[in-house]
């Protein structure tokens, strides 16, 4: 199958429903942002920008930056603990944390398992997804493979981080487009049928290719200069590969289960750009009235765009229960990659 990890292998007979199979099920949501708003205006101050440029090359009108004592740890435990809320659950019905992000309060322990401590859970086990800003979608079909493999049955996915910390604040090229937050969903274990009529993560398509790695990496980590370092991007040469790698992705979770755009409620897409949302819809004849956007208002926060963004649109009623919710990304690696599940 083009483009599709193993997870995404379900047979034809499993789409028409004749066999019984564990679903990964969406149970609950929850997100958390910093305090501080810092607009374009506010960046007009910092580099040589215009709110007009980031609005039209972007669609980024804002974003959220950390403040002190706020960290990716610490938005994503507020954002764990709504997801809890949201679910009706506690930490003691967990058994996995998995965390994606770029930006760890530590080189180790994990994020994960300082999340986990936070909520004062101390069974199960607990690591994070390092995917950049696919992290998201990674973690989701990471989770539904523990599920699926019976390793887990209630799993907390959550996408945290605080680009800012990782940001060079003079080069108005990166800069103006990076924000923080944190965003987390649920996922259990329940029974399917095989037929795309269940709920709960229907497939997933994953893909990397480290051959791009200088048109977006970090110059620093704790093997090489042993420095944090700051986020560099070819933006122009990321936009030509991006729209291109997000659809063939979609594409293949499309095929891998029979369904097309039409069958479509929900794409989820990371939020990077506006322009490569919309050029992506655009090529497969995704309606723009399905797509939701929060670009504008938290711009890209990597790892923790997609479950924002769910947390934004679950939240106000428009996706519901039983809708079919593709999620798709691509970032620093670069990795790429889409899951399509039945909310
Ligand atoms: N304000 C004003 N002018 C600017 C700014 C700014 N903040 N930044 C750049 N410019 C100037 C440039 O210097 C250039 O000027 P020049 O023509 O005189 O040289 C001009 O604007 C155009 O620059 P481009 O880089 O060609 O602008 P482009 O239309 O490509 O938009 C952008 C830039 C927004 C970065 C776009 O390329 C993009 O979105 N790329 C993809 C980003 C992405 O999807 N990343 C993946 C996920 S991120 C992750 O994984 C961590």
């Amino acid at each position: 199958m083009p483009n599709g990890c193993p997870l995404s292998g379900r047979k034809r007979h499993e789409r028409r429903g004749t066999s019984r199979m564990i679903r990964s099920v969406v149970r609950g949501f929850g997100a958390a942002l910093p305090k501080r708003v810092m607009t374009n205006a506010e960046m007009e101050q910092v580099v040589d920008t215009s709110d007009d440029w980031i609005v039209q090359r972007s669609g980024i009108r804002q974003r959220y930056i950390a403040g002190e004592g706020e960290t990716t740890a610490s938005l994503g435990e507020q954002a764990a603990r709504a997801a809890l809320a949201n679910a009706g659950m506690t930490p003691d019905d967990l058994d996995l944390i998995i965390v994606a992000t770029s930006t760890p309060d530590n080189t180790f322990p994990a994020t994960a398992v300082n999340i986990q401590n936070r909520l004062g859970m101390h069974h199960g086990f607990a690591f994070d997804v390092q995917a950049v800003c696919t992290g998201f979608v990674y973690a989701v079909t990471t989770a539904d493979a523990y599920i699926r493999g019976g390793l887990a049955k209630r799993v907390l996915v959550i996408g945290a981080e605080t680009f800012s910390r990782i940001l060079n604040w003079t080069d108005r090229t990166t800069c103006v487009l990076f924000g923080d937050g944190a965003g987390a969903l649920i996922l259990e274990a329940g029974e399917g049928t095989g037929a795309n009529t269940d709920r709960g993560v229907l497939t997933a398509s994953l893909r990397s290719d480290g051959s791009h790695k200088d048109k977006l990496y970090v110059d620093g980590g704790p093997s090489t200069t042993g420095t944090v370092g700051v986020l560099h991007m070819a933006g122009r040469e990321v936009f030509k590969h991006a729209v291109g790698m997000i659809t063939d992705v979609i594409q293949a979770a499309f095929d891998a289960t029979g369904t097309t755009p039409d069958d479509l409620d929900w794409l989820v897409p990371h939020q990077a750009n506006r322009r490569i949302i919309d050029g992506s819809a655009k090529k497969l004849g995704i309606a723009p009235e399905k797509v939701v956007v929060t670009v504008d208002l938290h711009g890209n926060t990597s790892a923790a765009s997609i479950p924002l963004a769910l947390a934004v649109a679950a939240g106000d009623g428009r996706i519901k229960k039983g809708d079919l919710v593709m999620l798709e990304a691509m970032g620093g690696g670069f990795t790429w990659g889409a899951v399509l599940l039945r909310w």
